[in-house]
């Protein structure tokens, strides 16, 4: 693979992290049922695996959010809801990257109003660095450099959501400019990804 994209985390090494965090989560939880919520679309990956790493009766519900970015201060609309109440639930948002935390500062006021007994955050790559607002971040995967990431849920212009470890690139474009730096990985065809 060229020096420009090199990979920060590998498969095996994700693995190891997704199991520990899933042996401390069932640990902290023992005898309760907790409702983790992932946020559409990146977290799904790391989600679906997490889940088979905590050995506890947990479900799983999902939101959908656009967010107006930055300059509006992390404010964000909710396009999907979740399915059922989290009042009286432990709830626990699972993430697969907290940037500025924006995002997140706005979610977790959302849920705190509807009065969980318990609201904490795992993230598989918590980019510190970045952060804006304070948050407490019970589970964290890695203490991400601030570089732009790509794989294991999180893309380029929605493609290379299903690599299955975490690249670092020079320039978010240079995967669909060059597919080719994936050869071996995905079967593209040749030129850019349309
Ligand atoms: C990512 C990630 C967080 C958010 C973090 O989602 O899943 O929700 O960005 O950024 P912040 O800390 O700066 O607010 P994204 O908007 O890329 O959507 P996606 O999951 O559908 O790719």
């Amino acid at each position: 693979m060229a020096a420009d994209a090199t990979i920060l985390y590998s498969e095996d090494e994700i693995r190891r992290r997704v199991r520990d965090l899933g042996a401390a989560i069932t640990d902290a939880y023992a005898g309760r049922s907790p409702v983790l919520v992932s946020v559409l679309k990146g977290g799904i990956v790391f989600l679906a695996d997490l889940i088979r790493e905590i050995r506890l009766p947990l479900r799983v519900d999902f939101m959908s959010i656009s967010s107006y970015g930055e300059d509006a201060g992390g404010v964000v609309r909710i396009l999907k809801d979740l399915d059922a109440d989290v009042g009286g639930e432990d709830v626990l948002v699972v993430e697969d990257i907290i940037d500025t935390g924006l995002t997140l500062s706005y979610l977790l006021g959302t849920l705190r109003a509807r009065r969980p007994a318990s609201l904490e955050v795992c993230t598989l790559l918590d980019k510190s660095a970045r952060r804006i607002p304070p948050l407490d971040v019970r589970y964290r995967g890695f203490d991400c450099p601030d570089v732009f990431v790509v794989g294991y849920g999180l893309d380029v212009d929605e493609r290379f959501r299903n690599l299955p470890f975490i690249l670092a690139l020079d320039r978010p474009a240079q995967l669909l400019e060059d597919p080719g730096l994936l050869d071996g990985f995905l079967q593209v065809p040749p030129g850019p990804v349309a």
